[in-house]
């Protein structure tokens, strides 16, 4: 349980973020001093808390009489020294650490010993940033989500240095602001971006491989997975260039982790000035007058079995779920049957031994999924491909038609989230519970990688890493020491 929040607040830089941030102290009680070295940039953060104010109580998130007195607990000023009598400072300045270590003298001269120290810093080392203040103890990553009066998420980040108290400090701030904190040891990315990465770096190496493109890898991922955005309409609107220079940062921090290398693809993109949005062409060309991309078609119902036998040979969630679904679609379900229909999980079809047979991949809980991948060889039969069609159609899914690989698409980017996210844990960045709440609150994602694993079986993700492992001899997909022993106890990863 945290202890108590600080009563007067101090946020240096009064822009996007620290505005927020601001709106967020005043709201939760605290006399809030907003710092900025520009006076123009003040001004324009001084209204945007007004802004916020304001709107909040015609929305009716607060009332008109709490809005008005938030405001009176707002100070801006152009002038340092104001942020004395501070309990805790926030920095939210531009991301360049010589800029943040400057201003960490300057915030430890005039806020005495026991000041805190928050900085909201996304990609830079907190250890790095604590040395520049007088006590390196007393500084603390306190990493919020843009925009702050609306994510709900705050990482709270420990340093080699930062000593429990400063913890304690920022958690209790981020509590009595509404939000849900998460604790994080300090490395590339945090827990939150870290346990994030295979989103992005799983769909490029897919792209590389062909396994299916930029369009088809989104709408999988929406319909499939039921994330609210396809990992390259996300990379456009974050800017690839931002994404390839975070890329670089997690490689070179890392010194070279297999899994974190950088993508030629991204590297490509921004060399031809193809950056997203703002450039009008990323992955999607942003030109036209109408959308980016088509809207996504609605799955087809379910039914029409009309009392055909199949046979479901397999075990685990995802066969009894298929065996259930197939069952209310109309079919004839039994286990034992000659394989015209092969799982893409431990291998690609082409090492199944099944060369006639057509490939599926599909994640429980079958649910919540709207789309099925299915896959083929030059050798599978005919037959096999309307069959495969007919079925899946019958149980209610879209098709996408995609190349051979373990685990397809949905199924090597979800492995690798929680290979990640078991990396992760098991190095001790983060704990199970704060994995999960970091990528549903931080990244929207339809549920964390730990209830990923759950649903989905250990066993299964750990099948799907060995056979990419294998196959592709690539050390990016080595499981995580943490997966492997969860899946030979029978254990949970969480
Ligand atoms: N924008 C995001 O999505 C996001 C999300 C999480 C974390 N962050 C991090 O938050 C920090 C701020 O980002 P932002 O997007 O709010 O940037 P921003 O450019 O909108 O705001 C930075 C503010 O700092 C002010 N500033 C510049 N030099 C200063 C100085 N010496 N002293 C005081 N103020 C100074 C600028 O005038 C500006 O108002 C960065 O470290 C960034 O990495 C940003």
């Amino acid at each position: 349980m945290a202890g108590a929040a600080p009563r007067r607040l101090g946020v240096v830089g009064a822009g996007t973020m620290g505005a927020g941030i601001a709106q967020l102290g005043v709201l939760a009680g605290m006399e809030t001093v907003l710092y900025d070295a520009f006076p123009e940039a003040l001004e324009r953060g001084r209204e945007r808390v007004a802004d916020g104010l304001r709107k909040g109580a015609e929305r009716g998130r607060w009332s008109a009489a709490d809005a008005d007195a938030a405001r009176g607990r707002l100070t801006a000023t152009a002038e340092l020294a104001e942020l004395g009598g501070c309990e805790l400072v926030i920095e939210a300045a531009p991301e360049r650490p010589d800029l943040k270590r400057e201003l960490f003298v300057q915030i430890s001269g005039v806020g005495g010993d026991d000041v805190v120290i928050a900085t909201n810093t996304s990609s830079i080392l907190v250890t790095s940033l604590a040395g520049a203040a007088a006590r390196p103890e007393n500084v603390v990553g306190m990493h919020f989500f843009n925009p702050p009066p609306l994510m709900e998420l705050v990482e709270i980040i420990a340093a080699e240095q930062t000593c429990e108290r400063a913890l304690e400090l920022a958690t209790a701030a981020a509590e009595a602001m509404g939000r849900r904190p998460i604790r994080a040891q300090d490395g590339p990315g945090f827990l939150v971006n870290r346990c994030n990465r295979p989103f992005g770096a799983e769909s490029l190496r897919l792209l590389q491989e062909r396994v299916a493109t930029p369009e088809q890898i989104d709408r999988i991922v929406r319909l499939g997975g039921g994330f609210r955005m396809g990992p390259f309409e996300l990379m456009d609107l974050v800017g690839i260039d931002v994404g390839y220079e975070v890329a670089r940062s997690f490689d070179e921090q890392s010194f070279g982790e297999p899994r974190w290398k950088p993508s030629p693809l991204q590297a490509r993109m921004v060399a031809a000035g193809r950056l997203g949005r703002k450039t009008g062409r990323g992955w999607y060309d942003y030109s036209g007058e109408g959308r980016h991309r088509a809207d996504d078609p609605m799955p087809p119902r379910m039914g029409g079995g009309n009392g055909r036998r199949v046979a479901i040979d397999a075990r685990g969630p995802l066969a009894d779920e298929l065996r259930a679904r197939a069952d209310a679609a109309g079919f004839d379900v039994t286990f034992d049957g000659p394989s015209q229909l092969v799982a893409c999980t431990q291998q690609s079809l082409a090492q199944s031994g099944s060369p006639s047979a057509c490939g599926f991949h599909v994640l429980p809980p079958l649910d919540e999924t709207g789309l099925v991948e299915l896959t083929r060889l030059p050798t599978t039969a005919e037959e096999n491909v309307r069959l495969a069609e007919d079925f899946f159609t019958a149980l209610g899914f879209l098709i996408e038609w995609v190349q051979d690989a373990p685990g397809l698409v949905l199924g090597r980017i979800v492995c690798q989230l929680v290979n990640e996210a078991a990396f992760a844990i098991g190095e001790g960045i983060g704990a199970p519970a704060d994995v999960d709440a970091g990528l549903e609150l931080g990244m929207n994602h339809p549920r964390g990688p730990v209830a990923w694993s759950e649903a989905i079986g250990v066993d299964h993700v750990l099948a799907t890493l060995d056979g990419l492992h294998a196959e592709r001899g690539d050390e990016r997909y080595r499981a995580a020491p943490l997966l492997r022993r969860a899946a030979a106890l029978g254990a949970p990863i969480g």
